[in-house]
């Protein structure tokens, strides 16, 4: 078991790892930090002289109609001039959206051109550049494709957990190159990367470098497709902002929520019949999975920030940050997409779970189940998309709750954790989602620690899963000045759990939405296959086989979702 998982045990570790091999050599985090502040110092001073508008890290986005508008977003070196988009007879001026880390000290140079006026269903090429672009005779160039308008078929793909193929990093793995050329492999419309997208608050002293390698690994794809992205824990970093989202927020420009202070956090976008909803789970979850300090050492700011030393035992919990507001539009959200009779589908993607087994992951959050889940049963979301867990498992369609099915991981109290209620155990392959919302958990990107293993109830075999119902907030461990996290709470027998990936914790979903059904009169369907990339596992949980990065990803398992018109 790599001991950077992204799960409550552990996720200490990535930081205080750093600080713990700091201070044996004598010298403590506190200089480790001011040395590398020193040197990010140094290498943006000389890229901010040189003056550097190269475009890199360049990524599409859907604009607010996918049908006419997208947007392009890249970062460069330094300072752009007049950083603009060509496409056809037109030069697009894009918007800077710099930051400066709040951590290291170093400023970013983001930049955003919104593309209007397109054709639906139509192939445009595209070029990027700036005055000060070392390629400007021959400018970064691309195409992409608008979505097609009316209820028409299209594909789209998912995952979460991507990491990047830089294994300098905490949690960055080989994989995550592979997993980006399985994307361009499947051709689809745009993909959906459901949070975690490289771990940079793992990296804290970093960030900026992080996110570069995460961006310039993304551009094989992202440059041709949009790739809609939700904020997962490692988007929160300390220092850069209310919700610690900066770096994620200077990096993409998404639909516009028009909740005031709440841009990029949680959007939608229709394509065809399909109404696609992006949240911002951070705001529910019980969880706390966000920055952390574990100790001994504090973390301390380049001494340019302005920023104080962050203390042993701090974690950035955010949940609760939008005071309703989120849920509201969520509601909001799915009632008029139910009420629009041009809708089929309705697809959520958020980034934390609300059905997961993992058994060395996270698992589930009763926060979901609360806030949400009710809302999902009332509008009749179809399928909901979840990474956190770097794994695969499907759940049967839920509707309503179990209550008192939970038991207290300290007392075996019983506990109330809103189990999801399966419409049906019969994993049949066809699902009537108008009867109840499959979850998947598609935390299968790219990142080094694969968690395909789950939980099994001793006493009675069944499947089990553990369930967040409470904040595990930093409490002192048994090491002097070192702070851990604690697992979830309380564990449920997972009745909704349908199917689990033991072989392989990487993988990709692909959807086709079939809008005129499949030779089914009266339904419209959902064809959904799950490849994985057998052998990428470091080192499988199951059958302790080492593995390594690849490029093969072969068929799991293909389910259809059916809903009457
Ligand atoms: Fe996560």
């Amino acid at each position: 078991m790599p001991d950077h998982s992204d799960s409550p045990r552990s996720s200490r570790l990535p930081v205080s790892r750093r600080q713990v091999l700091a201070g044996a050599g004598g010298t403590g985090l506190l200089a480790a930090t001011a040395n590398s502040a020193k040197a990010a110092t140094r290498a943006r001073r000389t890229r901010a002289a040189a003056g550097d508008g190269t475009p890199e890290q360049i990524h599409l986005s859907w604009g607010d109609n996918p049908a006419s508008s997208v947007v392009v977003s890249w970062a460069s070196p330094g300072q752009a001039v007049r950083a603009r988009v060509r496409i056809g007879q037109r030069a697009v001026p894009a918007e800077s959206r710099p930051y400066t880390d709040g951590i290291s000290g170093e400023t970013v140079w983001t930049y955003h051109a919104r593309v209007g006026g397109l054709r639906p269903g139509a192939t445009y090429a595209y070029a990027v550049t700036a005055d000060n672009d070392a390629n400007a005779a021959d400018p970064f160039s691309a195409t992409f494709r608008t979505a097609p308008a009316g209820r028409v078929p299209f594909r789209f793909t998912s995952f979460g957990d991507l990491a990047t193929p830089n294994d300098a990093w905490v949690l960055s793995y080989r994989q995550s190159a592979y997993a980006v050329e399985a994307v361009e492999s499947f051709q689809p419309l745009f993909h959906l990367l459901n949070g975690d997208l490289c771990y940079a608050n793992l990296n804290p002293t970093t960030q900026p470098q992080v996110w570069r390698d995460f961006g310039n690994n993304n551009q094989t794809s992202a440059a041709n497709r949009p790739w809609m992205p939700c904020p997962g824990n490692h988007e929160i970093e300390f220092n850069n902002g209310p919700q610690g989202l900066t770096s994620y927020l200077a990096r993409y420009t998404l639909p516009d929520n028009r909740v005031p202070g709440f841009g990029g956090r949680w959007y939608s976008f229709r394509v065809g019949s399909v109404l696609f909803v992006s949240v911002d789970a951070d705001d529910v979850v019980y969880q706390d999975a966000a920055a952390f300090v574990a100790g001994p050492a504090p973390l301390t700011p380049a001494a340019g920030t302005g920023h104080p030393p962050i203390q042993p035992g701090t974690s950035f919990y955010v949940r609760g940050y939008s005071h309703g507001a989120q849920t509201a539009w969520l509601e909001r959200t799915l009632a008029a997409g139910r009420r629009d009779d041009s809708v089929d589908w309705i697809i959520v993607q958020m980034h934390q779970c609300a059905a997961s087994s993992s058994a060395t992951g996270n698992g589930s959050d009763l926060g979901i189940r609360q806030q949400w889940l009710p809302l999902f049963d009332k509008y009749q979301v179809d399928l909901v998309l979840n990474g956190h867990d770097h794994d695969y498992e499907r759940s049967f369609p839920v509707r309503g709750a179990d209550t008192g099915a939970g038991r207290d991981v300290a007392t075996g109290a019983v506990v109330n954790t809103l189990r999801p209620r399966p419409v049906t155990t019969t994993d049949s392959g066809v699902f009537d989602t108008s009867q109840g919302t499959v979850h998947l958990i598609l935390g299968c990107g790219g990142t080094n620690a694969p968690l395909d293993e789950y939980g099994a109830d001793t006493a009675d075999g069944q499947r089990q899963a553990k369930v967040f119902t409470k904040a595990n907030r930093p409490a002192l461990s048994s090491t002097p000045g070192v702070y851990t996290r604690a697992a979830a709470d309380a564990v449920e027998d997972a009745t909704w759990s349908a199917r689990r990936d033991t072989s392989t914790g990487y993988g990709i979903a692909v959807f086709d939405v079939e809008p005129a059904g499949h030779g089914e009169g009266g339904h419209t369907s959902i064809k959904v296959t799950h490849y994985h990339a057998i052998g990428a596992d470091p080192v499988n949980p199951t059958t302790g086989d080492k593995g390594a990065p690849t490029p093969d990803y072969t068929e799991f398992e293909t389910f259809r979702l059916v809903r009457p018109r």
